[in-house]
């Protein structure tokens, strides 16, 4: 099969964000920011209060973290000892999906079956102790409209969950009631962070020099610590951090892949930085790209960001692993020539990514610095696309020292593992010290 050279080289061409477009859409971001700042009706982003600044260090005790939010829902026992130092006694977890068992994310399930299925990996985490009082930090890693760290309603869901019942909750009260039903009345909720949130209290609990903290995975959103905002409601110190949900980003070209897929997508005109970032949506916008290719415009492929990074994985002359991915996609057999046009096809799917999300990162540097000098810092991030995804990290530094000069050279990103857990532990740590207070 002969792919056609023009078609990879126009198709390459629509992923492609010159350095001009980026500059332009880092500028759009810290745009957004200070509209959202003033009145967040004007912004595409949404800022969401989360009442919790940054954690002294000092937090200690034990406590239960729930991490929910992507494909796996994940809960620990952790130990914080201050000065950065903790441990995790015991960590279990789960995938939301389980093809031909269960499905807890699909438009079929409901509130109670998810929060159930929450209670249940809760009880497995404490051994069935319903005795000892445990307090829960609560990573829920979904836009939701808090009025103090307790109290955070589902706006609306993202990455393609579509659980009935769950938006416009309070999800702690579901978590709750699910605890209740199970008999597990010695656990009790006391925070709800968004999963960036808790990676930047994680990062400043053992790091100084961290104010933004960025999940790259199956979704993508950045947070950042605020100087300015003081609510009598906040926990912590420094100002209040916010929950951009630069997810939602909406001053960006999408291309005509980006756009049919939105349309299809669960929530159309919703989200569309993330749709065009995100682990959640690589593989599809790379799926419907290839198909182009082969001719079979509308075909809908099967590929995973985890195909796409075995695709860039395989450097080699044969480029064996590559066929053997699109073999087992899509059926086809490529040749060594075509083998290597498709890795150019992921690759600049993956780059056009990086560059993106490098642009939301110095949009809220920028905003962050005013008109002086940007400070020696370190962006904390989680999540497997950063980690894992062969080209991201070159590419950011790229695209930060494209748009930074020499003072790139202050800002690191920095991978923050776990962070998602160790952070709900935090922010419940902060909230219990705070109700004492
Ligand atoms: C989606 C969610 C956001 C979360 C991100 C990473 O963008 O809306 O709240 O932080 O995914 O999990």
């Amino acid at each position: 099969m002969a792919l056609d050279r023009q078609l990879l080289q126009s198709i390459i061409a629509e992923f492609t964000v010159n350095s001009e477009e980026l500059q332009e859409i880092a500028a759009n971001f810290r745009q957004d920011m200070k509209l959202g700042l003033s009145d967040p009706k004007d912004s595409s982003l949404r800022m969401l209060k989360s009442y919790v600044g940054l954690p002294t260090g000092k937090e200690t005790g034990e406590y239960l973290a729930l991490d929910f939010g992507g494909t796996n829902v994940r809960v620990s026992r952790i130990k914080l000892s201050g000065a950065g130092r903790f441990e995790v006694i015991k960590k279990v977890g789960k995938p939301l999906i389980l093809p031909g068992e269960y499905d807890y994310v699909g438009a079929g399930s409901t509130a109670v079956e998810m929060f159930d299925f929450l209670a249940d990996l809760i009880d497995e985490a404490i051994d069935r102790d319903h005795e000892t009082k445990y307090y829960l930090g609560h990573t829920f890693s979904f836009p939701s409209d808090q009025t103090d760290l307790y109290n955070a309603k589902l706006i609306i869901w993202t990455k393609e969950f579509a659980t009935a019942g769950v938006e416009g909750k309070v999800v702690n009260d579901l978590l709750k009631e699910a605890l209740a039903r199970k008999d597990l009345n010695n656990v009790e909720p006391v925070s709800v962070i968004n999963d960036t949130v808790a990676v930047l209290l994680s990062a400043a609990y053992q790091h100084s020099d961290t104010y933004i903290g960025s999940i790259y995975a199956t979704g993508q959103n950045n947070c950042y610590l605020e100087s300015s905002i003081h609510d009598p409601e906040n926990v912590g110190v420094g100002g209040m951090i916010l929950n951009l949900e630069s997810g939602g980003f909406m001053k960006l070209t999408p291309n005509r892949f980006d756009k049919e897929y939105d349309e299809n997508s669960e929530k159309p005109g919703e989200q569309r930085l993330e749709k065009m970032v995100s682990g959640r949506y690589l593989g599809e916008l790379f799926g419907m790209a290839l198909a182009e290719l082969f001719e079979e415009k509308g075909t809908k492929y099967n590929f995973t960001s985890i195909d796409i990074s075995s695709i860039l994985m395989d450097d080699s002359v044969d480029g064996d692993r590559i066929a053997a991915v699109i073999k087992d996609k899509t059926d086809k057999d490529v040749d060594s020539e075509e083998a290597k046009k498709i890795r150019d096809l992921a690759t600049a799917i993956v780059v056009r990514s990086a560059r993106i999300v490098t642009a939301a990162f110095v949009g809220i540097i920028w905003q962050r610095t005013g008109s002086g000098k940007i400070n020696k810092q370190h962006i904390a991030v989680d999540g497997s696309v950063y980690e894992k995804m062969p080209l991201v990290k070159e590419n950011i530094n790229k695209a930060l020292s494209e748009l930074l000069g020499a003072e790139a050279a202050n800002v690191t990103t920095m991978l923050d593992t776990g962070g998602s857990g160790l952070g709900a532990a935090i922010s419940a740590a902060m909230a219990a010290n705070h109700a004492k207070e």
